[in-house]
């Protein structure tokens, strides 16, 4: 039997450039979503999905992630005393209950692959999800609580994917589709932002993902990929074959907010 998903990771360490300049001083993943920041979703789709410990891979100037999910006792006595009880509810249950999330340092921006390596430690020897905050995925049913129980099943590693015009491949990994096997799509092979013409397909990974902790040899060669970038999508590929990987569709709707548009 595969075992249970109970630890996510949350790349976090981003530069934001894209946002600048309202990220000079605040991390990218603290804009707020009507009102919540970006990261306060992936946490909640995690949870929703059963799991219990949090790793937030921050890097310097970001520290402002962390408090985010703290204790407040201050402001909540003072909603409290003004009888503000419905916000003092959220900002209590907006805390992560203690000792459930960690943060890592990732020190340098060498790429999402090495974002996931730099939180090794802190993950161990059991499977584990990725959520990227960038991709905001709202839907009546959490995404990552679908794919948990398709890992239950299949194990190995499970991709979000989903398809996507074939001229904006380049900005996504994109799958080799294989067999089908009910909902789920056998990964033969995976490429990150290929070519539109070099593309095997127009199946995109998104930014959802559970590996297996074997995934981390692969990340710590520390392997070059597009971009310059250390690679989760090569480090994934490498899998293929000695684990199963498969894709599954994107259960919900997608909002890229590593974009402006
Ligand atoms: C990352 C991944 C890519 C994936 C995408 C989904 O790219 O490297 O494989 O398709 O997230 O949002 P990024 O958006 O960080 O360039």
């Amino acid at each position: 039997m595969t075992a249970p998903v109970r630890t996510a990771v949350i790349p976090a360490g981003g530069l934001g450039t894209r946002f600048l300049p309202a990220t000079r001083a605040m991390p990218k993943e603290m804009l707020p979503v009507v009102d919540k920041p970006l990261v306060q979703y992936a946490v909640e789709e995690a949870r929703a999905a059963g799991i219990e410990r949090i790793v937030l891979v921050t890097a310097r100037g970001k520290t402002a992630i962390v408090d985010h999910f703290d204790e407040a006792p201050e402001l909540q006595a003072a909603l409290e005393a003004a009888g503000k009880t419905a916000a003092a509810a959220s900002v209590r249950a907006g805390a992560a209950p203690p000792g459930s999330l960690v943060a890592v340092r990732q020190q340098r921006p060498l790429g999402l692959g090495h974002a996931v390596w730099c939180a090794r430690e802190a993950v161990g020897d059991a499977p584990f999800a990725v959520l990227l905050p960038d991709d905001l995925i709202l839907g009546p049913r959490p995404c990552l609580a679908a794919m948990a129980e398709a890992h239950a099943r299949v194990g190995g590693a499970v991709l979000a994917v989903m398809p996507v015009p074939h001229e904006r491949v380049g900005r996504y990994g994109v799958v080799d589709p294989g067999p089908r096997d009910g909902d789920l799509v056998a990964v033969a092979g995976l490429v990150e932002k290929p070519r539109p013409e070099d593309a095997p397909s127009n199946l995109a990974v998104v930014g959802r993902y559970i590996l297996p902790p074997s995934i981390f040899a692969p990340l710590g060669e520390r392997r070059r990929g597009a971009g310059g970038e250390i690679q989760l999508t090569d480090a994934i590929a490498g899998l293929i074959g000695a684990e199963p990987v498969h894709g599954a569709p994107l259960a919900g709707e997608r909002f890229d907010c590593g974009d402006k548009l």
